[in-house]
């Protein structure tokens, strides 16, 4: 059975990262969260005062961040140079900072790299925003996830009230709707839907349906492959 790629984009908050997961796990695939590594770069720049438009600076800063993830406990974390940073680069500061910095050229050339490098043997579930038009333009499959913006705001001030990080409901929407803008106009790999993505809306789908939705378009484009 060969192992295929599956670039899973769309907005803030929309489920990627939950069908990724459960995607990866029913296909025995490695998950990578690639928002993650632009939350550990954006806590990086925060703790050491790099300037985002201070072009030097920002690539000294890029080669001086390592992130990997690791397996714990069956969830992903993420690892800044060496230190466990997956509950800090969740709460609100990084994501009202994260799109800025994620619309760096510099920044995105460094992280897109590590992504094609993670990818390269294929057996890969990938989520983000440009995972399918520009870092693996040439995914066997391709979903582009969408939900009404008020459901992401629920499902995003939950998630966080689980994680006892103190949010707002009305900040939450506020910052979704911020990064979907800076992410969707700017001018370096914007948010889009890739030409051969998948559209799946799963404002109403739950979390099995929309698994089970995906996992049928796996396996037959897994077969395809094969064949
Ligand atoms: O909060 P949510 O899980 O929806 O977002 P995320 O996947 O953690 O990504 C955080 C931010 O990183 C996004 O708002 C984008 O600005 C940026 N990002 C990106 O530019 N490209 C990617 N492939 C993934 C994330």
């Amino acid at each position: 059975m060969s192992n295929i790629t599956i670039a899973i984009d769309g907005h803030s908050s929309c489920g990627k990262s939950t069908l990724a997961k459960d995607l990866a796990r029913a296909l025995d695939y490695v998950y990578v969260d690639s928002g993650a590594m632009y939350r550990a770069v954006t806590l990086f720049f925060l703790e050491n005062e790099v300037d985002p438009i201070d072009a030097p600076a920002v690539d000294k800063a890029l080669d001086a961040i390592d992130i990997r993830f690791e397996k714990m406990d069956g969830q992903n974390h993420t690892f800044l140079n060496g230190e466990n940073v997956e509950e800090e680069i969740r709460k609100m500061y990084i994501s009202d900072y994260v799109s800025p910095v994620a619309a760096i050229p510099n920044v995105r050339r460094a992280l897109v790299q590590q992504q094609r490098d993670l990818g390269k043997d294929g057996g890969i579930v990938m989520d983000g925003r440009d995972i399918g038009t520009v870092v693996f333009p040439d995914a066997e499959l391709k979903i582009f996830l969408t939900a009404d913006l008020d459901i992401r705001t629920r499902r995003r001030f939950e998630e966080l009230m689980q994680k006892n990080i103190p949010s707002d409901l009305a900040l939450v929407k506020q910052n979704l709707l911020e990064r979907d803008h800076i992410d969707s106009t700017r001018s370096d790999s914007p948010l889009k839907k890739a030409e051969d993505a998948v559209v799946i809306d799963n404002s109403r789908l739950n979390r099995e349906d929309q698994l089970k939705k995906v996992y049928l378009l796996a396996k037959e484009r897994i077969l395809k492959t094969t064949a």
